[in-house]
């Protein structure tokens, strides 16, 4: 028997909290945390055309029909997908989008939390002055204890996930919105005042140079796959984070004369794009000038915020403060992140009868629970390994590299070539018919085949030789990188 399920979450107040919203989804781990060290790994300026690309054929176009999508279904990732197929007489089945996306987000979110809460520690010893007068080998065996305490780890786990369900517990006006109203702008300011601080070092010059110089001659195919698993990420694309965020968005909107007004799909998600490029920016324009000025290596992986930064912190004046600071913005970038990441399967088990409340308990314990493994996957369990790598390395692995994409490439050949065209213009409502024609394009052939093409070398990487299977898992694994060298400071 079939159910119709009713929206029962409630609205953004304002276009401009669902862009919060779905900025605050974006802007994460993915921008502080990953974007700086991979430019580092490929080399800077080429690396950050080459991600801009990206973001503008394959992760835009694809974020635009999820949106659609979600905005038009009204409701969880699992229910849109389902009626959005009945209503272009297609199979039921193409609901498995919504449960592949609501497990990838749970994959996600149970290690997500696991590396969160490393920032979470790191907030409290940076205000300690933990940090202060540190050397490189004692920067990099206080992050290594860190990693190899347990129960420090897993308190630190907890009470992430306890502050993130938390807040899907209260719902969309009273939880999400209010959340994203306080950290998005925390965030914008902490970011404009670190930036700030860093120009005021001797290395902003040469620090703008390596994220702005475009030596083409450094770019590989890796290079390109890289760039474009980043794209995928970065914007929480593939897992209907966004298609959920996109149920609550308003058609219309009253302006201050009180007249209604259309919100267009696409002039938000340019927005969302151009503000999570900006962070990922000035993520780069924060801390590359610090690597600089103390004479550290810049293409050293992902210790790279949490063993070189504090050092460069460490040393200098105002350090104690601004790398608080620092840790503080991870925090609110990882939290509003990982919200969107609990939402789907909570709007879910919402729109089947539970209460807001035990469906966020039961999300967040699973997660947790499975996030255990993460963190165990850095100490006690650190030697077993399989497939790619730890435990860790497989659900960070399975999930970003096989689920992400996946998602992503079912959503676009749904918006592109399986949804009745009519119902997909009518919600997007474009006033520009060109414009319309050229997001068709991209998302019927051009991110698909990109995602294929992303899809095919995650798998390959694994499948092929055991030495690229290796790197793929060292990209995510922050125990297997290299010391911070530590060069004769200026
Ligand atoms: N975009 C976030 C980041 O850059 C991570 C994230 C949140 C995400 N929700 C997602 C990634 C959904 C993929 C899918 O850190």
């Amino acid at each position: 028997m079939k159910k119709e399920y009713k929206p029962v979450h409630g609205m953004w107040t304002s276009r401009w909290v669902f862009i919060l919203a779905a900025t605050g989804s974006a802007v994460g781990l993915g921008n502080i945390w990953r974007f700086p060290y991979i430019t580092g790994e490929y080399g800077g300026g080429a690396f950050v055309v080459l991600y801009l690309l990206c973001i503008a054929l394959m992760g835009i176009p694809i974020m635009v029909a999820e949106v659609m999508l979600g905005r038009r279904g009204g409701l969880s990732p699992i229910h849109t997908m389902s009626k959005l197929a009945e209503q272009s007489k297609v199979t039921r089945r193409w609901a498995g989008i919504g449960y592949l996306g609501a497990l990838s987000g749970f994959l996600i979110l149970s290690f997500y939390s696991a590396v969160a809460s490393w920032a979470l520690i790191y907030v409290w010893e940076a205000a300690q002055g933990v940090f202060q007068g540190i050397t490189a080998v004692q920067s990099k065996a206080h992050y290594e204890d860190m990693l190899a305490s347990p129960w420090l780890l897993l308190g630190a786990h907890t009470l992430f996930m306890a502050i993130t369900m938390g807040v899907v517990a209260l719902g969309v006006k009273q939880g999400l919105e209010r959340a994203v109203r306080v950290l998005m702008p925390v965030l914008f300011a902490l970011l404009v005042v670190l930036i700030g601080y860093a120009s005021t070092t001797p290395g902003f010059a040469e620090g703008v140079g390596f994220l702005f110089a475009f030596d083409f001659s450094k770019l590989s195919g890796e290079a390109v796959i890289v760039a474009l698993g980043q794209a995928f990420f970065t914007l929480s694309l593939g897992m209907g984070a966004i298609m959920a965020y996109g149920a609550y968005m308003p058609r219309e909107i009253k302006d201050k004369s009180g007249r209604s007004r259309p919100v267009s799909i696409v002039s938000c998600v340019v927005t969302i794009a151009v503000l999570d490029t900006l962070v990922a920016l000035g993520a780069g324009l924060a801390m590359f000038p610090l690597l600089f000025t103390g004479g550290l290596e810049v293409g050293q992986g992902p210790g790279m915020m949490f063993v070189t930064l504090p050092l460069a912190f460490g040393q200098m004046p105002g350090g104690l403060l601004f790398g608080t600071l620092f840790f503080v913005l991870v925090v609110c970038a990882a939290w509003s992140s990982s919200i969107s990441l609990g939402e789907p399967m909570a709007a879910w088990l919402v729109e089947r009868g539970l209460r807001r409340g035990p469906a966020a308990l039961v999300v967040g314990l699973a997660a947790w629970l499975l996030g255990v493994g993460s963190v165990l996957s850095f100490n006690v369990w650190k030697e077993h390994e399989f497939l790619v790598g730890t435990f860790f390395d497989n659900i960070e692995f399975l999930s970003t590299s096989v689920m992400l994409p996946l998602g992503g490439l079912l959503i676009a050949i749904f918006a592109g070539w399986v949804m009745k065209e009519t119902h997909a213009r009518k919600e997007l409502a474009m006033k520009s018919f060109p414009l319309y024609l050229i997001w068709r394009a991209l998302v019927r052939v051009v991110s698909p085949a990109a995602v294929v093409a992303l899809f095919v070398y995650s798998l390959w990487s694994v499948l092929a030789a055991d030495d690229a299977a290796a790197e793929a898992g060292a990209d995510g694994d922050p125990v297997e990188q290299t010391a911070p060298v530590e060069q004769e400071a200026r």
